[in-house]
């Protein structure tokens, strides 16, 4: 018998779980082409996507952390209030801008990155779910948003979920953003302009620096750009990654060493009728794709899919998410609540300080039973068996760049602690827009200072030497925002030119707030040092114009501005004067960039 037991439960384990995963459906009205899953990687990967060029889809989709956020960002929940039960770790965001994209207070996060309400669910099995979200509100049917046309009337729900962030004020957009904004953006964006490291695939497509309309013209027949295409880019990109690689598939495909014994027993548990894990999380999607009130929260902090439908059964029901790649997730549940699996089984069991609230909760969850000893291989089984190594290591079809947020030390990079004011502490930089060469609305804010009080934005060349930054230029005045002491806020913004000679050239800005009380009678933020930067398709001296390129027009610039400093980009030799050493300069670098 001591024999006899394991090999009885591995062969129910291979039979209950021996399916493997089916053919990716993929709706007709969006056929995958390469061209097309390219063009989705790009723009999923292109902070550019959002309106400050400082939130990408990756930055809240990790694929090494399993296609979820590993930022774990504080929300306070309903209550408002940090630090109690309702609170959710969600996906940090942007900072609320208004619709002419000047910073503007948060009710709950003030000027600092908004936070989303639930945790981010991997971006991964999606191609199998008919809706999306934890709450299931991207339906299968796609509406074209710019039309309300339904494009797709089933199995469009990535198509569905991808039109959802880059208008949302929380995750990529300021207030009111609507399509017409996002598409003028990427027709001048470069793509991936702020991305390092490209995969090769990526490295290929952007080779020769063509524009986004070229892009979208090899995927779609022509350069028109379309909030309908750019779902599809992204839904196509998205319906490719198959995580069909783990020690799971390779042991139903007849490996039966790809599984641990250990790894085994866990699987025999997880099918088994006493911990019933698999009825909902059923093999091989490792979901039922329903969605159940497993009890976590009592369901008025969030109600779930009840939002969705108004059906009364539905309060605090969440999509049952798929548990591959689970193991790589820092943190479980659509609150984020949970830290580790081994806290997951807690609550499945109510043991170990872990609570379950039963209004409305689903019938199959209090009665599951697993035996101490057998804890740790499920355990294993999901953190390990479960993993697809491509995931885990960022290898193709899941590899990607690295993104701008992600560099260190980072540009903009906040220097000292500032100069404190009335009594309060230093007023605080907002330095988060990457400062690529040839970027529109590039912008730095402050926050925290009096409200009402008079502000400039000092600029200098050099570093501060004490507190203060020596000003070459003093920039406004500026008269505080907001409504106190240390809510006082202003945005500057301006364009960085698209000219070579801004290339690797460092400015130094401080914001210095008339305060009486402040030594000196200043009080001052931080200083944001930047470094100006541009990684492909770089203007290049003489391209006056910023067509990458150097030729007539270029020429007929310098001359227009001749004499005059209205068009610094004229003076391409950065003397001071345009003359004709500016005519020479454009001459000799004749050709493309
Ligand atoms: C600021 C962080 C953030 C950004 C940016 C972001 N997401 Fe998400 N994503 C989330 C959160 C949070 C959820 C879950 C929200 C919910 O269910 O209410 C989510 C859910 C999803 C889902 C649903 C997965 C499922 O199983 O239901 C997909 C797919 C997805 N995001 C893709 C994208 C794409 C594509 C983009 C870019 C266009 C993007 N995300 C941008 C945070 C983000
Ligand atoms: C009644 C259906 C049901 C049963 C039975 C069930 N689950 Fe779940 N599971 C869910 C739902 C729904 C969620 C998401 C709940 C939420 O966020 O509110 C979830 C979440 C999880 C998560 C977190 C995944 C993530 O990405 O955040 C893990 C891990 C998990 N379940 C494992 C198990 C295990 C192990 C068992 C068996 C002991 C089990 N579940 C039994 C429905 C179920």
């Amino acid at each position: 018998m001591r024999v006899a037991l394991p090999v009885a439960l591995l062969v129910l384990a291979r039979v209950a779980a021996g399916q493997p995963l089916p053919a990716v459906p993929v709706p007709p009205q969006n056929p995958i082409t390469e061209a097309k899953r390219v063009l989705g990687k790009i723009l999923f990967w292109d902070e550019q996507l959002s309106s400050d060029n400082t939130v990408a889809c990756g930055t809240c989709h990790r694929p090494s952390f399993g296609g979820a956020d590993p930022r774990l960002g504080q929300n306070p929940g309903p209550d408002g209030a940090p630090g109690t039960g309702d609170d959710v770790a969600g996906s940090p965001g942007m900072v609320r801008s208004d619709a002419a994209s000047q910073f503007r207070p948060d009710d709950t996060f003030g000027l600092l990155a908004q936070v989303t309400r639930r945790a981010a669910n991997p971006f991964f099995m999606t191609q199998f779910a008919p809706s999306l979200f934890w709450d299931g509100r991207a339906p299968g049917e796609f509406r074209d948003p710019q039309n309300n046309q339904v494009v797709i009337p089933v199995g469009g729900a990535l198509e569905s979920q991808a039109v959802a962030p880059p208008l949302s004020d929380v995750e990529m957009g300021h207030e009111e953003r609507d399509w017409d904004q996002v598409i003028a953006k990427l027709q001048s964006a470069r793509p991936l302009a702020l991305a390092r490291q490209l995969p090769p695939d990526l490295d290929a497509a952007v080779e020769g620096d063509p524009t986004y309309p070229e892009l979208f013209a090899s995927a779609f027949g022509d350069g028109q750009i379309t909030a309908r295409r750019i779902a599809f880019a992204l839904a196509t990109y998205q319906r490719t990654l198959l995580p069909d690689q783990t020690p799971f598939d390779l042991f139903v495909a007849g490996q039966p060493g790809a599984l641990t014994p250990a790894q085994q027993q866990g699987l025999n548990v997880f099918l088994g009728p006493a911990a019933r894990c698999s009825i909902c999380h059923t093999p091989p999607f490792f979901t039922n794709h329903t969605f159940r009130n497993i009890g976590l929260r009592p369901w008025q902090e969030d109600p779930g899919r009840f939002e969705v439908t108004g059906n009364f059964p539905d309060r605090g029901r969440f999509k049952v998410p798929t548990l591959r790649n689970a193991g790589l997730k820092e943190s479980f549940m659509h609150s984020g609540g949970l830290t580790t699996l081994g806290a997951v089984i807690d609550f499945y069991l109510g043991i170990n300080g872990q609570v379950q609230f039963p209004e409305n909760q689903d019938p199959l969850i209090p009665p599951i039973f697993i035996p101490p000893q057998a804890r740790p291989n499920l355990i294993d089984f999901i953190a390990n068996g479960l993993t697809d190594p491509r995931v885990a290591a960022e290898t193709f079809p899941f590899d990607r760049p690295a993104l701008h947020v992600e560099q260190s030390p980072p540009n903009p990079l906040l220097l000292g602690p500032g100069v404190p004011g009335a009594g309060g502490p230093a007023p605080e930089m907002i330095a988060m827009t990457p400062p690529l060469v040839g970027t529109k609305g590039f912008r730095l804010g402050v926050r925290g200072g009096p409200a009402g009080a008079t502000a400039w934005l000092a600029r200098a060349s050099s570093p501060p030497a004490g507190g203060l930054l020596e000003p070459q230029a003093l920039l406004g005045p500026f008269t505080l925002e907001g409504a106190g002491p240390g809510d006082g806020h202003a945005t500057w913004s301006a364009d960085i030119p698209n000219h070579a000679a801004v290339i690797d050239t460092v400015e130094f800005y401080q914001w210095q707030i008339e305060d009486p009380q402040a030594p000196g009678g200043l009080a001052a933020s931080p200083v944001a040092r930047l470094e100006y930067f541009c990684l492909r398709a770089c203007p290049c001296i003489g391209d006056v114009d910023g067509d990458l390129g150097v030729g007539i027009p270029d020429l007929v610039a310098v001359v227009l501005a001749w004499g005059q400093t209205t068009n610094p980009l004229a003076d391409v030799t950065g003397d001071g004067a345009v003359d004709v050493l500016d005519l020479v300069a454009v001459v000799s670098a004749w050709g493309p960039c």
